[in-house]
C-alpha cells in the first residue's frame, strides 16, 4: 500500500500505516470504534459452510484487537446468470447463523453481480480506551501461545484437488468456523502484551509482524506448534497454496531456520490460514493463568509454541 497517497491521521487513529488487524478511530475519550472487511472466493464446496467460514474469519480481527463486535455488513458477489440465486440465500444463511454466535446482527450489505461467488463481511466493533491489544507491544520475556492449529491452506488445496479425506474436510471446517470469540474472552483482565490473529501471511508471517513491529525477536519450536490432521502428509507431498509459497519466500531472509528442517516443513510454518486462531504473546508468570482460562474454555490449542527475547540479527528463529 505504500503507493498510496493517504492522509496524515491524528493521534488515536490507526490506518494502513501499521500492520494492526482493525482500523481504528476514537470517538470519544472511552470507546474507540474498530472496523474491519475480509471477503474472499469459496474454499469448501458446501454453500452454508463457506458463509459459516467467511463470516467467522471476518468477525476473528475485532477479536484480536481485544474488541467486542457490534453489527456486520454483508459484502457479496455472485454469478446469478449462471447459478441458482438459492445458493446465495445458503450462502448468507451461513453468514447470520455465525453473527448469532458473535450475538451481533447483520444490518445490511451489498451484492454485485460476477463470476465468481465471493463472501464476507464488513465488521464494526468497540473497543475501550486503553484496552485495545496492539501487534506492537509484545515484550522479550514474553512466551507465544497460539489458540487454533495451523494448515488449513494446505487441507483447502488438498480439497481443490480431490486429495483431502471427510475426515479432513470435516475437521478444518469445524476449526474454520470456530469463532476466536472464547479465546478473546480468556484475555480478559490479563496484561496481554500483543495480540493477532492468524490469516493470509501465515504464523511465520504475522509472528515477524508482531517482532518487527515490537522490536524484538522470536525462538519458535516446530514439534510444539499444533498441525491439523494430514497437513504433515499432504505438505510432504507437496500439497501446498501458491499464497504459502509466497509467504516464505517474502520472510526467508528475516528467519534463521535449524539445518533440521526440510522445505515443506518451513512451509507447514508459513501456511496462508483462512479463520485461523490468535497468536498471543502474555509475560511469562501470566501465562498459566492464561492457559488454565483457554483450557475451561475448551479452547482447541493453548500450548506455548515459542518465546520472544531482545531484538536479534534475525527476526525468528526456528528449532
Ligand atoms: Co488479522
Amino acid at each position: 500500500m505504500s503507493g498510496l497517497n493517504n492522509q496524515v491521521l491524528e493521534d488515536g487513529i490507526l490506518g494502513y500505516s501499521t500492520n494492526d488487524d482493525c482500523s481504528v478511530f476514537t470517538i470519544d475519550e472511552k470507546h474507540k470504534i474498530i472496523q474491519s472487511v475480509d471477503f474472499f472466493t469459496p474454499i469448501v464446496d458446501d454453500p452454508f459452510e463457506f458463509g459459516r467460514i467467511a463470516a467467522a474469519n471476518s468477525l476473528s480481527d475485532i477479536y484480536a484487537m481485544g474488541g467486542k463486535p457490534l453489527f456486520a455488513l454483508n459484502i457479496a458477489c455472485f454469478p446469478s446468470n449462471e447459478l441458482p440465486l438459492d445458493i446465495l440465500t445458503k450462502i448468507l444463511n451461513g453468514g447470520i447463523s455465525i453473527a448469532k454466535k458473535a450475538g451481533i446482527p447483520i444490518l445490511g450489505g451489498h451484492t454485485v453481480r460476477d463470476s465468481e461467488p465471493k463472501y464476507g463481511l464488513v465488521v464494526t466493533g468497540i473497543v475501550e480506551a486503553g484496552n485495545e491489544l496492539r501487534n506492537s507491544q509484545a515484550k522479550a520475556g514474553d512466551v507465544l501461545i497460539l489458540t487454533k492449529p495451523i494448515g488449513s491452506g494446505i487441507i483447502s488445496t488438498a480439497i481443490k484437488q480431490g486429495k483431502a479425506t471427510k475426515e479432513m474436510i470435516n475437521d478444518v471446517i469445524k476449526k474454520m468456523t470456530t469463532l476466536n470469540l472464547d479465546a478473546a474472552e480468556s484475555m480478559k483482565d490479563l496484561p496481554i502484551s500483543a495480540c493477532t490473529d492468524i490469516s493470509g501471511f501465515g504464523l511465520l508471517g504475522h509472528l515477524n509482524e508482531m517482532c518487527q513491529s515490537s522490536k524484538v525477536s522470536a525462538v519458535l519450536n516446530f514439534n510444539k506448534v499444533p498441525f491439523m490432521e494430514g497437513v504433515y502428509e499432504l505438505a510432504q507431498n507437496g500439497i501446498i497454496p501458491g499464497g504459502t509459497i509466497k509467504n516464505l519466500k517474502y520472510i526467508e531472509d528475516q528467519i534463521d531456520f535449524s539445518d533440521i528442517f526440510a522445505d515443506y516443513q518451513k512451509l507447514m510454518l508459513s501456511d496462508a490460514q483462512t479463520s485461523g486462531g490468535l497468536l498471543i504473546s502474555i509475560p511469562k508468570k501470566y501465562s498459566e493463568k492464561l492457559i488454565e482460562r483457554l483450557k475451561s474454555n475448551n479452547s482447541i490449542c493453548y500450548k506455548i509454541i515459542g518465546q520472544l527475547y531482545k531484538k536479534a540479527e534475525k527476526s525468528i528463529y526456528v528449532q
